[in-house]
């Protein structure tokens, strides 16, 4: 062994270390310069035959080579390491401005989501859901709610009349013809709410559509006051337009209520009509069976789109029934 051969080893150890290209490549040349079968550990192993002065003397430069050897190979593996790491940050990176492939999922149109809440909320409040046909017989839709034949609301101008007229059969033009399916079916207490789309022949402007949706309530039992209507109406208002809402009764004329009011609701300046309302007719629960000497009842429909366009500032129609994506997307997907 010669001093001159151990310093080539801490030579060539340190070209091997230098010259790894990744923390694999370095292994093995750790393995070859620095591993147990490496000469500088084999020399090192060697020391115990040598004679004590060789020993000495060996023993130092084999220490101070095993030293440098170590060193160089801390270095290597700490340049190798970060380059590593800045590798895995760069490979590793997700890009979040690229844009993606959104697919989306199907939704139900503000509508239905409005209309499940009102359902929603009334159930609370023990009611039960009724729903009748679209397709309706003039009898219920006009004739049970005292509408009599000579009404305006049942000339061409205003309903949707089925082939052949001799039917007898209309669109129905709101969802009160319910009350009168319910009334004939069921006996009091009666506590219904009736959502459903309704038809009319009106143009399609800012606040009309000729296919709209309407939500019935009927309440029949002993004792049902006026004061009973307009606490639900109220409730019913502040839970579909928040606290602050202003709403107000005004005096109107129904054939199947009496008396007979329109809620009206303060929206963008101006009072807005949400629907109708008024105590059932006794002609009307005379006509469906029920004892008015022992039950009264009170009823309203309001229109859903209204109600969508005041809480939501909706200020045209034409946004609610045209189906644009850009416009029902933003109540969400509500499924
Ligand atoms: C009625 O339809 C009565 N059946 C309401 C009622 C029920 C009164 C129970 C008493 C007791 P009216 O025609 O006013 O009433 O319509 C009620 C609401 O439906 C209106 O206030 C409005 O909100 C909505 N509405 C009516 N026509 C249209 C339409 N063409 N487009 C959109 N909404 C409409
Ligand atoms: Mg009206």
């Amino acid at each position: 062994m010669r001093v001159e051969e151990i310093s080539t080893w801490v030579e060539d150890a340190q070209k091997a270390f230098a010259s790894a290209t990744d923390l694999d490549s370095l292994k093995a040349a750790r393995l070859a310069h620095a591993g147990d079968k490496s000469p500088i550990a084999l020399a090192s192993r060697g020391l115990g035959s040598l004679s004590p002065d060789d020993k000495a003397s060996f023993g130092k430069v084999i220490g101070e080579a095993k030293a440098a050897i170590a060193q160089s190979l801390a270095d290597a593996t700490a340049v190798l390491e970060a380059e590593r790491d800045r590798k895995v940050l760069l490979e590793e990176v997700v890009d979040i401005t690229l844009p993606v492939n959104r697919s989306h999922r199907g939704g139900l149109h503000p509508i239905s989501i409005i209309k499940n809440e009102v359902s929603d909320f009334f159930i609370e409040q023990g009611f039960a859901v009724e729903e009748g046909p679209e397709l309706e017989s003039g009898w219920l839709n006009f004739d049970a709610l005292n509408i009599p034949a000579d009404h305006p609301a049942r000339t061409m101008q205003d309903t949707f009349f089925i082939e052949p007229v001799e039917s007898g059969m209309v669109l129905r033009t709101h969802t009160s013809p319910v009350q009168i399916r319910t009334m004939l079916t069921q006996q009091p207490p009666i506590y219904v709410v009736c959502p459903g789309r309704t038809f009319r022949a009106d143009e399609l402007d800012a606040t009309h559509s000729p296919v709209f949706h309407q939500v019935e309530g009927l309440v029949i039992d002993k004792g049902i006051t006026m004061a009973h209507l307009k606490g639900t109406l109220d409730n019913f208002a502040r839970h579909m337009f928040g606290p602050d809402v202003t709403t107000r009764l005004r005096p109107s004329f129904f054939p199947f209520t009496e008396p007979s009011a329109e809620v009206d609701i303060f929206f963008n300046n101006r009072w807005i009509e949400w629907g109708g309302c008024g105590m059932v007719n006794p002609k009307v629960l005379a006509t469906c069976g029920i004892d008015t000497d022992v039950y009264s009842g009170f009823a309203f429909g309001m229109g859903l789109e209204r109600t969508l366009m005041v809480r939501h500032g909706i200020t045209d129609m034409h946004d609610i029934v045209e189906g644009d994506l850009r416009f029902t997307r933003q109540f969400g997907v509500g499924l």
